[in-house]
């Protein structure tokens, strides 16, 4: 196997944070130096409960976790409740497990853990906020960055939150845009554009469903509230799970294609949180983010089914063939 990839993760479960905490933990690939928790989709104190959750479930009491920033740089936090449940765990009710702990001061350790390692990544699900904050005091401690991955901003895809904005960026757009002006360190967005094509559909759901086991469980259980608000927001059948693909891509950025693009991020107005992306050089100015336009749905769940659910990959390529059927265009359409 390669070597490890050593990583922080950045975020704020968050039901898709939550999927995207199982496929790291379950991705050898990985060693993961610590989770640090923003505020975002939940208080960030939920947020640290729903971590917990998810390293009991695993058995992982050795990943440390930090609390981070509760409110964004210069906004009132505006959660994501309606869409993850106030719990921000689709109100599944789950147990806070009490021997495991959680320290202070994510901005401290983001920073001292960036100062003591070489070739190390931050992988962020949730706003910037965080990650600001630490380039703001130490902006040195980020020479040692390898990359920023981050699930966030749309290139052409539309918003979520607004006409033009996504989540993460519009929440604190102050942060987003510190970061993409400061960080001089090579930055990967896996916007809407990527995004919005891993759906966790209901055939996805009822397969994981007779997996049957703690791990499947946990998922079918978690993301029964996030279908129905993707059903009663937009007509989604199913979920769209963002936050998995980011770590996906970390781990085999072949699963995605972009382009390398000066980027901004807006801050005032009725567009504050839209990525600005100048694709064809109109500022001329370095290119200072790959924005990533394209992905292979069906190899991503792939490898989030076999990672999270072992030992079934016949079961997973036989439903995965029916549920995205390759198409050939031979001698004028349709397949031999
Ligand atoms: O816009 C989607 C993003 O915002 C995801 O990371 C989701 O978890 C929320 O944080
Ligand atoms: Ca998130």
């Amino acid at each position: 196997m390669n070597s490890t990839k050593k990583v922080i993760i950045d975020c704020d479960p968050g039901i898709d944070d939550s999927l995207a905490l199982m496929l790291a933990l379950d991705s050898p690939e990985l060693e993961i130096a610590g989770i640090t928790v923003v505020c975002g989709n939940v208080p960030t104190k939920l947020g640290c409960e729903n971590v917990l959750k998810v390293l009991n479930l695993y058995g992982r009491e050795d990943v440390p976790v930090y609390r981070g920033e509760e409110k964004p740089l210069s906004r009132m936090l505006v959660t994501a409740q309606d869409t993850h449940g106030m719990d921000g765990l689709g109100e599944t009710g789950y147990e806070v497990p009490d021997d495991f702990s959680v320290n202070e001061g994510a901005v401290d350790f983001l920073i001292e853990t960036l100062k003591t390692s070489q070739d190390i990544s931050i992988i962020a699900l949730g706003p910037l906020t965080n990650i600001a904050c630490a380039l703001k005091k130490c902006p040195e401690a980020f020479k040692n960055l390898k990359m920023l991955v981050t699930m966030g901003g749309s290139y052409k895809s539309h918003g979520n939150c607004s006409p033009v904005a996504e989540f993460n960026y519009w929440v604190d757009p102050e942060a987003a845009g510190f970061v993409y002006e400061n960080l001089k360190r090579p930055i990967h967005m896996v916007g809407l554009d990527v995004t919005r094509k891993i759906v966790l559909t209901p055939d996805l759901i009822s397969l994981i469903c007779r997996f049957d086991d703690r791990k499947s469980w946990f998922v079918t259980e978690i993301t029964k509230f996030y279908v129905d608000f993707h059903w009663n927001q937009e007509q989604i059948l199913g979920c769209v799970i963002n936050d998995p693909l980011a770590v996906a891509y970390f781990i085999d950025p072949s699963l995605c294609e972009g382009i390398d693009a000066y980027t901004a991020v807006e801050t005032e107005g009725m567009c504050a949180g839209q990525t600005v992306v100048d694709a064809y050089g109109f500022w001329k100015k370095t290119p200072n983010a790959k924005v990533l336009t394209e992905t292979d749905t069906k190899a991503f769940m792939t490898m989030f089914l076999n990672r999270l659910f072992p030992g079934r990959a016949s079961v997973i390529s036989k439903q995965l063939d029916t549920i995205y059927p390759s198409f050939c265009k031979v001698n004028g359409g349709g397949c031999r």
